[in-house]
């Protein structure tokens, strides 16, 4: 009985080499949400298409010791030759050439996971075994000719569906790299909620509706001002300093990615001049310990968090300027993200890298002191 378990659990998890519908094929009548789709990193998680990914990729110690790509799991889930990629020494690594490697995190792979499990290196993604059958949430009952429609699943409602690639990832050490707090998931806000607004524009070009669900997955990459009314700024003033509270209503941390980095930017502007305060850096930290302390590490070193200064998911945080303000001052604050701190992207040799270097500004603010 155990045997038999097992065997149906391996077949239900064993999902490499499937094969799934190309994201063209969905252009044809999803036009809009693929334009959108088109410009999310989940479009562009390959090796090829990300630099950052590509260049971590290249120092990783799996493709040069290991020849593997096990991030291909969730960079490139729908390779057709994933099984390959995942294994050790082989000589298999990424392929430009390979067409289905190109996909990324493809429409039809996302719309085809049933359910996610909880793992101890990553969580894994239950894909189903019909390639045209794709869930969702539309509460019209239009059909098409192309596939068939299954609603009711309750990931694509919680966000659970997420959860398969983003909750967490250890590296062989066992040490957690990223994760994804989850404690949002049952409120009125999830995943979904924010990260897949409703926006103007048609479902598809066969029937009409009014509104689509925005596929560009604004995070720290792509239209962040979509993000914007979940972080707010406000100003205290008090006898000898002032305050700038950042409110930060995400469901998770203000960074997940070690790579990150936050700012709070500030400036007083008086008497025609600008006065500028010394910028707050925000991150997570990961390393080793050493024996006077701890080190930084690359991530697939690190056992453990040496630092932490990100804001905490649904949390009010204040910043303390010892700086007296008075009456005509305008303060202005920029609280935005990084993709990548200025000394990881020296060490990948991105630092050059314009993207890189962009100050990605999530909330902005003018005080005038009365
Ligand atoms: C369990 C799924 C999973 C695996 C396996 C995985 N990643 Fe990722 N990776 C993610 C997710 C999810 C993100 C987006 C997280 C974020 O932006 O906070 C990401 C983002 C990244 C980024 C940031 C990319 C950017 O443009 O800013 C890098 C770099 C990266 N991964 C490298 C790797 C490497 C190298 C491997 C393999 C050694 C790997 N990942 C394996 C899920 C995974
Ligand atoms: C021949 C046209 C056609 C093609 C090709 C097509 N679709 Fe659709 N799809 C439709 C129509 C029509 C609807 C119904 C839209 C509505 O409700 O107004 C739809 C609805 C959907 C829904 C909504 C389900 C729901 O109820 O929430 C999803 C998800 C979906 N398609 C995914 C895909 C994916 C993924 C692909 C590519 C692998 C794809 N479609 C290719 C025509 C198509
Ligand atoms: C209440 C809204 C909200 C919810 C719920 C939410 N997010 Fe976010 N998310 C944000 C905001 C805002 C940011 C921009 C960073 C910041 O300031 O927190 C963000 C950033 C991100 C990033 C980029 C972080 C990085 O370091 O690259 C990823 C990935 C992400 N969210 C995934 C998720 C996933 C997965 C869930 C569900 C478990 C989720 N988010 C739930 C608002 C939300
Ligand atoms: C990262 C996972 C993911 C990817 C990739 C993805 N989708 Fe979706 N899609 C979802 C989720 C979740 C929903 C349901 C959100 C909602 O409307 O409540 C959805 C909704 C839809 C709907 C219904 C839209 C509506 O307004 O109700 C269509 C159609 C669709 N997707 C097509 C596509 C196509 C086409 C692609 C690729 C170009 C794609 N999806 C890529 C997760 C994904
Ligand atoms: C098959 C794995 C997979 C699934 C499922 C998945 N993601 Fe992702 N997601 C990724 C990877 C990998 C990246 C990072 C790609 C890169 O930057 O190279 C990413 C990036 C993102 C980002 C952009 C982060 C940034 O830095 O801007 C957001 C936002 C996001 N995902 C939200 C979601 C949401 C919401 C869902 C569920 C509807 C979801 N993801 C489902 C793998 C996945």
């Amino acid at each position: 009985m155990k045997n038999l378990l097992l065997i149906m659990m391996f077949g239900l998890l064993a999902q490499a080499n499937m094969h799934f519908e190309k994201n063209k094929k969905c252009s044809e009548c999803h036009p809009q949400i693929f334009k959108e789709y088109m410009t999310s990193q989940h479009a562009n998680a390959t090796v090829f298409k990300d630099p950052i990914h590509g260049a971590v990729y290249d120092k990783h110690p799996q493709k040069n010791k290991k020849q593997k790509y096990r991030c291909g799991k969730c960079h490139t889930p729908t390779a057709d030759n994933l099984d390959a990629l995942l294994k050790p020494k082989n000589g298999v690594i990424p392929d430009i050439n390979n067409e289905t490697q190109n996909e990324a995190v493809a429409c039809a792979y996302c719309h085809r996971i049933s359910d996610t499990l909880p793992g101890k290196a990553m969580n894994k993604n239950v894909i189903s075994k019909e390639p045209k059958k794709y869930f969702g949430n539309r509460k019209g009952n239009a059909k098409s000719e192309f596939h068939e429609i299954v609603t009711g699943n309750k990931g694509f409602q919680t966000g659970k569906l997420c959860m398969g690639c983003h909750m967490h990832k250890a590296n062989k050490k066992g040490f957690d790299v990223c994760s994804t707090e989850d404690n949002n998931m049952n409120g009125k806000n999830n995943c979904i909620t924010c990260h897949m607004p409703k926006v103007k524009g048609s479902v598809s070009n066969v029937t009409k509706s009014k509104d689509h669900t925005f596929h560009g997955f604004p995070g720290i990459h792509g239209d962040i001002s979509k993000l914007s009314k979940y972080v707010t700024l406000s100003l205290k003033d008090s006898k000898n300093k002032f305050s700038i509270v950042v409110d930060h209503r995400a469901s998770h941390a203000s960074t997940l990615h070690p790579l990150r980095m936050s700012k709070l930017v500030v400036t007083i502007k008086r008497d025609g001049k600008v006065i500028k305060m010394k910028p707050v850096n925000m991150s997570k930290t990961i390393g080793i310990k050493t024996k006077n302390g701890s080190k930084k590490t690359p991530p697939w070193l690190a056992t453990k968090n040496i630092a932490d200064s990100r804001i905490p998911a649904n949390t009010k945080k204040s910043f303390n300027f010892d700086f007296v303000l008075k009456s005509g001052d305008v303060v202005t604050a920029k609280f935005g993200h990084l993709l990548m701190k200025p000394g990881a992207a020296k060490k990948f040799g991105l630092q050059d890298n314009k993207e890189v270097k962009k100050l990605r500004v999530i909330s902005k603010e003018t005080f005038k002191i009365k």
